[in-house]
């Protein structure tokens, strides 16, 4: 097993089968102290945190699995950690796409001229390039296409993927009437045919989530939707 990324959240291993096993960290973005999942710094760690984020992980990546939606998912061991997944290409150095049931966040920072706070959103999709130096720019679906990051093709396959993989949160949440307000999603290229598949994880540090108007953290999250 070979470590072969250390990330801010988790650390990426490459296993002698050829497949990547993500173990999940207690560590979480956020500024001093507290937690943001927009944030591109680890703001603080709390206990549990990554196996809590492993199991919520794991219980999306199922259901998209029952709905033969394509992810890299393999399986999860709880105990340890850790995710066994299909090792996949990410678009030039990665990209995130992020789906937008509401107006908070950076949509609002940008956009707060036009558009209100917690203004409904029909599944907006947009793409960020994931470049910390830059604040993670936004870009459009024809200069990824220019840049040679993403085909126009693979954009449409991406955008259609970003809202049934969305709406399939957005729906598994309203059963415990918890709202959806945005969430965050990374896809690569896998296989000989370059598979457009869900990549990395689905856990409350990639949303935002609301029950009664009241933002859920995500620990408490992964609380409200696994218990029984
Ligand atoms: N199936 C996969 N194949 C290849 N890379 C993957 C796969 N799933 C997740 N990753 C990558 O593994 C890393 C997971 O680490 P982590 O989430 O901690 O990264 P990070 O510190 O948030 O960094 P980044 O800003 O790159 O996300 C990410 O870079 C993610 O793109
Ligand atoms: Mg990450």
């Amino acid at each position: 097993m070979k470590l072969t990324y250390t990330g801010k959240t988790k650390d990426v291993y490459e296993l002698e089968n050829g497949h990547y096993l993500l173990k999940f960290k207690d560590d979480v973005t956020g500024e001093n102290g507290v937690f943001d999942p927009g944030a591109n710094t680890v703001g603080l760690s709390i206990e549990g945190a990554g196996k809590a984020g492993l199991r919520l992980t794991a219980f999306f990546f199922e259901t998209l699995k029952e709905k033969e939606i394509p992810t890299h998912y393999i399986d999860s061991n709880i105990e340890e950690g850790t995710m066994t997944v299909k090792p996949a290409e990410v678009f030039g150095k990665g990209l995130e796409v992020i789906c937008r049931y509401r107006a908070v966040g950076s949509f609002l920072r940008r956009y707060g001229m036009y558009a209100e706070e917690g203004q409904e959103l029909d599944a907006f999709v947009e793409v960020t390039l994931k470049d910390d130096d830059r604040q993670d720019p936004p870009i459009s679906e024809d200069a990824l296409d220019m840049l040679g990051i993403l085909s126009k093709d693979e954009y449409s396959v991406l955008k259609d993927l970003t809202k049934k993989i969305g709406n399939v949160v957005k729906e598994e949440l309203a059963k415990k009437e918890i709202e959806l307000y945005d969430i965050k999603f990374e896809f690569g290229r896998v296989g000989d045919n370059k598979e457009i598949v869900l990549i990395d994880e689905i856990s409350g540090g990639n949303m935002r989530a609301y029950k009664n108007g009241e933002y859920i953290e995500p620990l408490q999250l992964e609380k409200l939707m696994l218990q029984q």
